[in-house]
């Protein structure tokens, strides 16, 4: 069965086709076609997503990608070209999500054909089992042998709107068996905002452009290799100063006039929020507040040095980080958890990724997506389409 999806939830214009064949114990997907044309460009001068700017873009591009990802799967578009279309219904910014529903209900129509919404967050779970090219296999969650998803499964979803750990306890009892359980629980998630929101705000707080993810994942990356390079050289310098893992709460000794990296590595610390809760939900509003106020006394955000941006990106990242593995590995012990999953856009973060392997261990088995399947894309809201 050929199945064609569409996701148009923030500021990218997907479609992916794929065909999917189902056995009694896996679903093979062959990859036709998987496009996207992202808007970052556009974008980058308002420090974020403009909705009415995205939707105009998604409205153009919708036809574009769709004519592009035909060609490319070979398919002719005035026949029936596919047997189902996925469509991403939410979460999302609405007035882009209601152009890609649009679009797909008219192409449903035309093709007669049945349409599939799919949740977005769904769609980011799936998306540990993609490839974005060639072929790729998901074992069912009911069939045995080595490939088989041990559950319960966990599922730490962390983009720009969502932080939530999910906890998948059965398969699901529907009729249709396709193997995965669409049975799930939200156990614990964001009271504020959501992590990759934080990283996108302070980013912003240390002028580097959108989208400010990646931009603190790579400060902080090198801020870290050139700690240890340091530490490699003269041994441990910064030990004592750096925060301890129970430090709910923020300290700097800061000084107005003290614009300089080497001080500020010994004079601050930013808070690890909620670490301790009796919950497993998150919250980084009070960390990305920490991070301002911390920025109002160094100075205005135009005279930062690289340095001390740095600094900063390192231990915002440290500390955002520590408060998604530590929730984690608590659920992961209440629930007697054996396969981790994470995804969403940050699950691109390779510091996210390092700490969360040596969290889990060997006895746990762990999966990220495929490069260029943590951000958005269609080819993970074909997959959840498909498998509901
Ligand atoms: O899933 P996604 O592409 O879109 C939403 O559904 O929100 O996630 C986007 C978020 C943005 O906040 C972006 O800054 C963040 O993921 N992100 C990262 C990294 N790459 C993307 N955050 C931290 N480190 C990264 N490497
Ligand atoms: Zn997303």
């Amino acid at each position: 069965m050929k199945i064609l999806s569409i996701e148009t939830s923030c500021d990218d214009t997907a479609i992916s086709i794929m065909n999917a064949k189902r056995s009694t114990t896996s679903t093979s997907f062959t990859v036709l076609a998987n496009n996207l044309n992202s808007q970052i460009d556009i974008h980058i001068p308002y420090g974020g997503v403009y909705p009415v700017l995205a939707k105009r873009e998604h409205n153009k591009n919708l036809p574009i990608v769709l004519e592009a990802s035909l060609i490319q799967a070979k398919l002719n578009k005035k026949k029936k070209p596919v047997d189902a279309i996925a469509v991403t219904y939410g979460p999302g910014l609405e007035m882009c999500l209601w152009e890609g529903i649009s679009f797909a209900k008219d192409l449903a129509q035309k093709w007669k054909v049945p349409l599939i919404p799919v949740n977005h967050m769904e769609g980011h779970l799936f998306s540990v089992f993609g490839k974005d090219k060639g072929k790729f296999t998901i074992p069912n969650s009911t069939s045995s042998g080595q490939a088989k998803i041990k559950l319960p499964a966990l599922c730490l979803l962390v983009s720009g709107g969502h932080t939530q750990l999910v906890l998948i306890k059965k398969p699901a009892s529907t009729k249709i068996n396709l193997g995965w359980p669409i049975d799930y629980k939200i156990i614990g998630e964001t009271l504020d905002d959501a992590v990759g929101e934080a990283f996108d705000k302070v980013a912003r707080m240390l002028n580097l452009p959108y989208p400010g993810g990646p931009q603190i994942s790579k400060l902080a990356e090198e801020e870290r290799k050139h700690l240890k390079e340091l530490e490699d050289f003269s041994g441990p310098r910064f030990s004592g100063s750096l925060p301890q893992p129970d430090h709910e709460k923020s300290s700097n000794s800061f000084n107005a006039k003290d614009n300089d990296p080497e001080k500020i590595s010994f004079s601050f610390a930013l808070p690890r929020p909620m670490l301790h809760s009796k919950d497993f939900n998150f919250s980084y509003a009070g960390l990305k507040t920490a991070v301002l106020y911390l920025i109002q006394k160094i100075g205005p955000k135009e005279t930062l040095s690289e340095e001390v941006k740095s600094k900063i990106a390192l231990e915002f990242e440290n500390a955002a980080i520590e408060c998604l593995v530590y929730k984690t590995q608590k659920a992961i012990e209440k629930y007697e958890i054996k396969t981790l999953i994470v995804a969403g856009g940050v699950a691109g973060n390779i510091h996210l990724k390092r700490e969360m392997l040596a969290m889990a261990g060997k006895n746990i088995k762990v999966l990220f997506p495929a490069k260029g399947l943590s951000g958005d894309n269609a080819l993970m809201i074909g997959i959840a389409g498909y498998l509901n």
